[in-house]
């Protein structure tokens, strides 16, 4: 199979749109928290930040679908769009059930330039996936007075992200190939520009430095888990939880591999460091 013919579209496609899960946050079972695992729940600092990401997405997403005119292509965007506005509710119902305090959500808009508001946002998702599945497997280890019955509600929320990075990153490759961009080393390029653009966006979470001095999703989350977390280990994390999760797809399809590749050099590089 070429990667960017139609081939590859029907099976990025296919493959994303026959994986989805039916289920509805509310029927899901949310166990009962004692106090100490309701306590590090409502600590952690991340649940208003993540509200407000997955509603935007949500409208983001299934307002870039309309104006999708391939069939199978719209069908996979909107069922994109369907399952990041259903994270959104997920993380409403358990605000509401564990009575987690949150200030006033802002009301999501949809942005003027829709086609690069969806490329920024799947872009960011990659790099937001990639240290999400290693802050969750930390957690699943380490915060053991947290049930399993949690960690196994957001790990199908994770395998959903998992789902949504595989077909964004093919969609973007297809995409490309279709306009004309036939240079691997062209769309590495662009690849490149877009991640260092949620690299930056990332750091200035991470350090506060941005204006909006908000609250990332997946940065602020680690210190909540372990104490004495190191970069080293982090990355490591990350790297195993990646591959596990992203191994379960079709070996045809393109696979994320900038940022694992961009963690793999950094985490030789700190080994090295400091075995001088
Ligand atoms: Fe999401
Ligand atoms: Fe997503």
């Amino acid at each position: 199979m070429e990667i960017g013919s139609k081939e590859h579209k029907e099976l990025f496609c296919c493959s994303f749109i026959e994986s989805h899960l039916e289920y509805e946050p509310e029927r899901l079972p949310w166990p009962n928290l004692d106090s100490v695992a309701l306590e590090s729940l409502r600590a952690i600092p991340f649940w208003q930040e993540a509200l407000n990401t997955e509603q935007e997405a949500g409208v983001m997403v299934n307002a870039f679908a309309a104006t999708i005119s391939d069939p199978l292509l719209q069908e996979a965007i909107a069922l994109q769009g369907r399952e990041e506005e259903r994270h959104g509710k997920l993380i409403q119902y358990l605000i509401n059930h564990y009575d987690i305090e949150i200030s006033q959500p802002l009301e999501p808009v949809v942005p003027t330039n829709i086609k690069t508001a969806f490329l920024d946002f799947g872009f960011g998702e990659c790099l937001d996936s990639f240290l999400a599945f290693g802050l969750f497997g930390l957690a699943r280890r380490h915060a053991t007075y947290i049930p399993q019955e949690l960690f196994q509600i957001f790990d199908v929320v994770l395998n959903e992200e998992a789902r949504h990075i595989m077909f964004f990153v093919n969609w973007v490759t297809y995409q490309q190939i279709q306009e004309g961009n036939k240079s691997k080393w062209l769309r590495g390029t662009n690849a490149f520009w877009h991640y260092q653009r949620a690299l930056q966006d990332k750091i200035q979470a991470f350090t506060g430095s941005n204006d909006k001095k908000q609250e990332s999703f997946t940065a602020t989350g680690s210190s909540n888990f372990m104490d004495n977390l190191t970069p080293e280990v982090l990355l490591s994390t990350c790297l195993e939880e990646n591959s596990q999760r992203m191994n379960v797809f079709d070996k045809r399809l393109v696979q994320p591999q900038l940022i694992p590749n961009l963690a793999k050099i950094t985490l030789r590089t700190l080994k090295f460091l400091s075995r001088r």
